[in-house]
């Protein structure tokens, strides 16, 4: 087995040629982003050529460019076939129907020639709208509704995808597009074989997942303590799919070192978020790097639980406990390393100690409290209580992955099992209202409103969606066989 691997990997590493479109087409490239030729600066990043290839386009750009007759959007629209916006078009159907009907409409593969796709063997779920492309902590969300749906089979697909990624690059990446090569995001992996039973089979990819976060990702503190960040290989450049923003942004404080920031907060999976920002109205103060995220390290907390790492697993729940918890505020905080001290930003990052089993028992009760008090709205939990920052990741917006988690977390958590039936009914409710409406699942949907879609956030709202669909269906699942429906 191990030799086999290897040989896999050795020669995966030969057939890796970089496709990232900033290096296909160079200045081309650079033209198109900056002249804005599409609104959606990813757009660019995901077309496929059309008869000639990368090099041939590149070098009749250079050829045309500085004709008096030159246009760059008829040059792009000429050579270039342009990605679609997959648009959900609604039937006669049910929410329900809906949720178990669209895998279909989502499943993709990397069947294109030249473009940004990371090849993986098999089909993948895509979360929809401008997302082309699997994203990975997206899918944990998106199995629990494939599940439901009797999709084992996809499911296996979808970790064999992800085991061939590691084996070939050594990580899961955002997502497998070849401009997302530098990152990974929250790991799931972990808990994506655990859903189907399937750990054992993913031992040797799990471990050297583990290797990628505990030496690529890794800070040591003063005192010894080793824990975990996020971060990107590729810091020192603007993120290919936010090409114009990031740069301009760059350009605006005159630093490019935010755009280790900016992707790192990528990686992170909340971006954006007052989380990694100095100023909660001020992009150019985001400190991504510098932060310690409570999220991350439990989950590697479990990660090393599942490779029976016990002592590793331990060493680092105490050092949650040491640095993450506030005995004063009685909440979990990230940990900003540089200034040694908590952010001080009450965040649902919190509840993940509680779903993994990295609080006590007492931590847990203090935080539940404070999820009642402060974040429990109308339409759900909300995201972080920063009311003025108009980033997607902060009030007045909820995602379904983190009322998924807060709803499990409250489930196991003595005296706060209806707080938790009361957030799943009312997640249900907002998805269900606004599916009435527009015959749509959301991305996010805004918790304070409920009459609103959405709100706040740098791109439009996006349909399809799959992690929504797929934490809905998984609590619809809950709902018909819970003991105590009324609450
Ligand atoms: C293209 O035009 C720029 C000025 O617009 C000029 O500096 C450059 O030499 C020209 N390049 C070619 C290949 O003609
Ligand atoms: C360039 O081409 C596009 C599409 O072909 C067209 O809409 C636009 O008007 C052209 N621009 C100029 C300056 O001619
Ligand atoms: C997008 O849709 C158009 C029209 O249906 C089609 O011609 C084009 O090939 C599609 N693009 C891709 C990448 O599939
Ligand atoms: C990719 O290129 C190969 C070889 O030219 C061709 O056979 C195949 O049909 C192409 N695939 C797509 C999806 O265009
Ligand atoms: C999944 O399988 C179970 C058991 O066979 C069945 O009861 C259920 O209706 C199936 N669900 C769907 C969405 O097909
Ligand atoms: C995995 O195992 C658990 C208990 O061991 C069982 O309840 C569950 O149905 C299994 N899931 C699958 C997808 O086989
Ligand atoms: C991370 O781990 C690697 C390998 O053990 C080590 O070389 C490196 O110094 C560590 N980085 C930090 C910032 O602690
Ligand atoms: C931008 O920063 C560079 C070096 O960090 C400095 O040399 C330059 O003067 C700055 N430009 C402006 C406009 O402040
Ligand atoms: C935060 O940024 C805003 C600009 O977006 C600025 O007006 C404000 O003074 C900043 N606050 C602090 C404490 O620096
Ligand atoms: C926004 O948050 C601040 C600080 O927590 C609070 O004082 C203020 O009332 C909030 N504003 C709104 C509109 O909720
Ligand atoms: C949505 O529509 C269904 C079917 O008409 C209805 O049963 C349900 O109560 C509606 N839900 C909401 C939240 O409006």
């Amino acid at each position: 087995m191990k030799i086999l691997h290897l040989i896999i990997f050795l020669v995966n590493i030969f057939s890796i040629i970089s496709q990232s479109p900033d290096q296909l087409y160079d200045e081309l490239f650079q033209a198109v982003q900056m002249q804005r030729i599409f609104s959606d600066t990813k757009t660019f990043c995901d077309v496929i050529p059309r008869e000639l290839t990368p090099n041939e386009i590149l070098l009749l750009y250079r050829n045309e460019y500085n004709k008096s007759t030159f246009n760059l959007t008829s040059f792009v629209l000429n050579n270039f076939i342009l990605p679609n916006i997959t648009i959900i078009v609604h039937e006669q159907w049910t929410i329900e129907e809906h949720c178990h009907r669209l895998w279909s409409l989502l499943t993709r593969t990397t069947n294109e020639n030249y473009s940004s796709f990371m090849d993986v063997p098999y089909p993948f779920i895509v979360p929809g709208g401008r997302f082309r492309e699997f994203y990975y902590w997206d899918t944990y969300f998106t199995m629990l509704g494939l599940i439901r749906s009797n999709e084992t089979q996809l499911i296996k697909n979808m970790l064999d995808n992800f085991a061939y990624l590691i084996r070939k690059i050594g990580f899961i990446p955002n997502g497998n597009r070849y401009y997302y090569e530098g990152r990974s995001q929250p790991p799931f992996f972990s808990l994506m074989t655990e859903l189907v039973n399937q750990t054992n089979n993913y031992r040797y990819e799990l471990e050297l997942e583990y290797q990628f976060w505990m030496t690529k990702r890794n800070i040591t503190l003063d005192d010894g303590t080793i824990l975990n960040r996020y971060y990107d290989e590729f810091h020192d450049r603007p993120r290919m799919e936010a090409y114009f923003k990031d740069v301009q942004l760059a350009n605006k404080i005159n630093n490019t070192n935010i755009y280790a920031h900016l992707r790192a907060a990528a990686e992170s999976g909340w971006d954006f978020s007052s989380r990694w920002m100095e100023n909660e109205t001020d992009l150019s103060t985001l400190i991504t790097t510098h932060i310690i995220p409570i999220d991350l390290n439990c989950l590697l907390y479990h990660l090393e639980l599942t490779l029976g790492k016990i002592e590793q697993a331990k060493y680092r729940q105490q050092a949650i406990q040491k640095y993450m918890w506030s005995n004063e505020r009685k909440f979990f905080f990230d940990y900003n390393y540089i200034k040694k001290q908590l952010t001080n930003r009450l965040t649902l990052a919190a509840v993940f100690p509680l779903w993994l089993n990295v609080a006590t028992k007492d931590q847990a009760q203090y935080v539940a409290q404070q999820i009642e008090f402060l974040f429990l709205h109308d339409g759900g939990v909300v995201t972080t209580l920063a009311n003025q920052s108009s980033q997607q990741w902060d009030y007045p917006n909820g995602w379904a992955p983190l009322q998924y988690i807060t709803y499990r977390a409250l489930l196991k958590t003595s005296g706060y099992e209806s707080l938790a039936r009361i957030i799943r009914q009312r997640w249900m409710n907002i998805n269900e209202r606004v599916f009435n409406n527009t015959g749509k699942m959301m991305e996010k949907y805004d918790v304070i409103d409920t009459n609103k879609l959405a709100g706040g956030g740098l791109y439009e709202t996006q349909d399809g969606f799959g992690w929504t669909n797929g934490v809905y269906l998984e609590m619809l699942y809950d709902n018909n066989n819970d003991p105590q429906l009324s609450i």
